[in-house]
């Protein structure tokens, strides 16, 4: 018998979704469905809406080409474009919504390194020595102020020439200004440091060409970063931002909230230049 040809449901402009939609197979996984088909959607309504031309769309392909080919072990230019976009800052404010009370959290960026070494309170992360040097402390405490007991503080920046050591292999330490410590019963953190310096995000990739055609800088804010954990707590990844810097109100992937601005002092008497305080709250897991 010959195929009803008026009863095939045929790519139109009109009907583009439902027409992709519907072949998802039925047990497919639901949340699986649900994302592509919400995902199928919107990239019609964009494709619609900004009516795309061909070389457009090549373009475009083009462009995501190059960002995958610029991704290797230790450069994920993805993540950077999705940090550009504000998609890493709108996942980031997705998940966290219901720990009112918590400090609040913001993008972990791809300069985290596992396994840095454990010290002891108090130790100097800054092994190259440069730039103004920091007093970090403060507590880790819970809703109620309560100091929290075994707290780990995994934190890493910059160098003073604005560096991370995995960005300079054979020019920085090892290691360099990366820590993890580990408060006491009375929840107090401190080690000394180099004072963060502003920053670019990598740009010499499609990442930076994107920003150079929207007119945007790629700087980052001075900030040092922080991954708590502590048993029974939830882990949280954040920064504390140096606050007298240019780019606060202008961040290139978004990640500044005003809480995390923290009070740098001079300290002209210290034992380093800066002294910057600043506590955490964890909220149960
Ligand atoms: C960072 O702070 O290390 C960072 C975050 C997002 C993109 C690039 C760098
Ligand atoms: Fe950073």
């Amino acid at each position: 018998m010959a195929i009803d040809l008026t009863k095939i449901d045929y790519f139109t402009e009109e009907g583009s979704v439902d027409t992709v939609n519907s072949r998802t197979s039925a047990d497919t996984d639901a949340r699986m469905a649900e994302v592509w088909s919400a995902l199928v959607k919107h990239l019609h309504a964009f494709a619609k809406e900004v009516d795309l031309k061909q070389g457009e769309w090549e373009a475009g392909i083009d462009f995501l080409t190059r960002t995958g080919q610029m991704c290797d072990e230790n450069r994920q230019e993805f993540i950077l474009l999705s940090d550009v976009a504000g998609l890493s800052m709108l996942t980031d404010a997705i998940n966290n919504r219901e720990l009112v009370g918590a400090t609040e959290s913001t993008v972990l960026g791809p300069f985290h390194v596992a396994g840095a070494p454990e010290l002891p309170m108090g130790s100097n992360i800054s092994l190259d020595g440069k730039g103004d040097s920091c007093l970090f402390d403060g507590r880790v405490v819970d809703r109620d102020g309560n100091p929290i007991e075994g707290a780990r503080l995994d934190v890493w920046c910059d160098n003073a020439d604005g560096y991370y050591d995995v960005q300079q292999p054979d020019i920085q330490p090892k290691w360099n200004n990366r820590g993890i410590f580990t408060t006491g019963a009375d929840g107090k953190y401190s080690f000394k440091g180099a004072k963060p310096v502003s920053y670019p995000i990598p740009y010499d990739g499609p990442v930076g060409q994107l920003l150079k055609k929207l007119g945007r800088h790629p700087n980052r804010p001075a900030h040092m970063h922080y991954i708590l954990s502590a048993p029974g707590y939830k882990t949280l990844c954040t920064h504390t931002f140096v606050d007298d810097d240019v780019y606060l109100k202008s961040d290139a992937v978004f990640g500044v909230k005003a809480s995390l601005v923290a009070h740098f002092e001079k300290t002209p008497d210290g034992e380093t230049d800066w002294h910057s305080p600043f506590d955490f709250v964890m909220v149960p897991a």
